[in-house]
């Protein structure tokens, strides 16, 4: 961890949990809790509860849940070290300027190092495009039709014929050679020593979405092999996590957020007014790149080219958004093949004319299908149906699966009730398949040990939940039970760090708790215990006994285990059953 505990409380108490995420969804408020539909998953009834009480949430749909920190990491992506920067500069709290461990200020400023050489570079090639040496390649951009101000905004460059003018240029700066081989810029061998990794190439530069220069595509100006050049994997550039454009996109006034497979098409596309244009760097689309954008839209367009492979990357893009709930239309750009030549063939409104045309996803993929077969064959038509229907009964929403059975039927001239009576078949079918796995899934026997240990856990896990809502239990349990108690350890652990907290501070504070777990799978056990409550199902009257059977159990159960592992030792043996007798007298009083 980069910063000290009580620097990470601090900065935690003093940014609210219902103001902070308030700026994010709109929190409704509902008795001692506010609640909204979940930012992390799809649903319409809120499911996502904030509690200012306890300064956490928790989603009782998906399981999220945690703390300021928890939340901006899981929401922004962010580091919990950016987390923590984040959130003391909201609260207009001073961090300590050496409060970074030497490992990890080492690895911060490694990255931060390779962004700055990475801008010195970018500056240097945009120079250089400018000035004599670049004409060339001033001349190849303006030929592709790209002006003076796009090339600007999009810091396009040149990088020189000579093989080492940027390592030259770099050292000139005062970079060493380790610093330089880990920005991938220059490549060293013993024999010629450095030279660049880019050429004699129209250089484009990748900027993430907080204005950071990542690394660079380079394109060969006219014919040759390979066409780009892409910066390899470095500590700063994570192709699966970065979409090209995304830093302008994400200022986009426009509705949704286009996807294509080009740098040149996002430029062209950006140059003609569509500045809400991304593109994945030269991989497939990812679903880091799908939970990065979901940030700054809630639908977006497929402009992949019109060929097999566009294809193919199209519909493989389709299932990616299908995962994450992200509504996608896809844009026709034939008979053009990307959307770069057909804005420079027909213009910017053919363009907003095709996005306007743009099919949703379930359209498109079955156009595909019917592509896939000779529809004056009867037979091979039968097919076609058949496998439409099937695609169209994996629609969940009633509604939506009739209005697509519809458009289906009128677009392909199919007798619309047989198409009908087809989905439901299959719908019928599949819906039988998933069923019973459900049903095996269920009667998949537990054994009787594991289903002991499940019962366990729940009965340790319900007594967490009434010590954090109750904490006058605390003076009464702390001659009774300890954290040795608990069995299972992250349970063990939270115990410990409740009973150290109320001796200090005479109280609990379950968010603060949460600083010491890093794992998104800690976060939602660590807050699904602690944003339970139970007011509402149990009466005052039956609290004591409830929680004096929780006690009594998670007791029982350790002393049962204690005595197991004292096997042989009598005197021990001897001490816990006596203990064990004890446990019938506990009587736990609570108002
Ligand atoms: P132009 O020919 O300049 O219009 O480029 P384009 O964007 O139309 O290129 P294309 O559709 O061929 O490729 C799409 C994207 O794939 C490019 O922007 C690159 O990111 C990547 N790409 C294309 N060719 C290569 C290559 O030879 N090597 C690598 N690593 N990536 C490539
Ligand atoms: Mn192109």
């Amino acid at each position: 961890m980069y910063y000290s505990d009580d620097i990470i409380e601090e900065v935690r108490s003093r940014n609210d949990i219902v103001d902070l995420i308030g700026s994010y969804v709109n929190l409704k408020k509902k008795g001692s809790t506010y609640s909204a539909c979940c930012p992390f998953h799809h649903e319409k009834t809120p499911s996502f509860h904030v509690s200012r009480e306890k300064q956490m949430y928790h989603c009782f749909g998906c399981g999220v849940g945690g703390n300021v920190y928890t939340f901006l990491m899981e929401h922004e992506n962010f580091s919990f070290p950016e987390a923590v920067e984040a959130l003391a500069e909201r609260a207009g709290v001073k961090l300590p300027e050496q409060s970074m461990s030497p490992e990890a200020k080492k690895q911060a400023d490694a990255k931060n190092m390779i962004k700055d050489m990475n801008k010195l570079a970018a500056g240097y090639f945009h120079y250089l495009l400018k000035s004599e040496r670049g004409k060339k390649a001033m001349e190849y951009l303006k030929k592709r039709g790209l002006t003076d101000e796009t090339i600007v905004k999009f810091g396009l460059g040149y990088s020189d014929m000579y093989r080492d003018d940027l390592y030259k240029y770099m050292k000139s700066k005062g970079y060493s050679d380790a610093d330089l081989k880990d920005s991938g810029l220059v490549r060293f061998d013993d024999k010629y020593g450095g030279s660049d990794k880019f050429w004699n190439r129209v250089m484009f530069p990748i900027i993430d979405v907080n204005n950071r220069v990542i690394g660079f595509g380079g394109r060969v100006m006219g014919e040759g092999e390979p066409k780009y050049l892409n910066t390899q994997e470095t500590p700063v550039f994570d192709k699966s996590r970065n979409l090209y454009g995304l830093n302008l996109a994400k200022k986009s006034k426009r509705s949704g957020i286009i996807f294509c497979e080009g740098y040149m098409d996002v430029i062209s596309m950006h140059q003609a007014g569509f500045d809400n244009a991304v593109a994945s760097l030269g991989t497939a689309l990812t679903m880091g790149q799908v939970n990065l954008i979901k940030r700054y839209t809630d639908h977006v367009y497929l402009a992949y080219d019109s060929d097999g492979a566009g294809t193919k990357a199209a519909l493989r893009a389709l299932e990616i958004m299908r995962e994450f709930e992200m509504p996608a239309r896809v844009i026709s750009l034939k008979p053009y093949k990307d959307p770069d030549e057909l804005i420079q063939a027909e213009g910017k409104d053919e363009f907003e004319h095709r996005i306007e045309q743009a099919v949703s996803g379930t359209m498109f993929e079955i156009q595909i299908l019917a592509n896939n077969y000779n529809q004056e064959d009867p037979q091979e038509r039968t097919q076609f149906q058949k496998e439409a229907a099937k695609r169209l009964s994996l629609i969940m929403d009633p509604l939506e699966r009739g209005n697509y059975i519809e458009s289906v039927a009128k677009e392909y001239h199919i007798e619309p009730d047989s198409l009908k009576e087809a989905v439901t078949k299959y719908g019928i079918a599949g819906a039988n398949r998933i069923d019973t796995s459900v049903f095996q899934q269920r009667r998949e026997r537990k054994s009787p040990e594991e289903e002991k240990k499940n019962k366990q856990l729940k009965t340790e896990r319900l007594l967490i939940t009434w010590m954090i809502n109750e904490s006058s239990l605390f003076d009464t349990l702390k001659d009774i039970i300890s954290p040795n108690d608990f069995f299972e350890p992250i349970y063990h652990d939270i115990v410990g760090r409740l009973f150290e907290q109320y001796e200090k501070e005479g109280k609990v504070t379950p968010a603060s708790i949460m600083n010491h777990y890093q794992s998104q799978e800690e976060h939602q056990k660590v807050s699904s215990i602690m944003q339970q409550d139970f007011d509402m199902e149990v009466s005052p009257g039956e609290k004591s006994k409830v929680v004096t059977d929780l006690v009594k159990s998670v007791k029982r159960k350790s002393l049962d285990h204690q005595l197991e592992a004292a096997k042989g030792d009598l005197a021990k043996t001897g001490q816990l059953m006596l203990e064990k007798a004890q446990i019938e007298k506990i009587k736990i009083k609570l108002n």
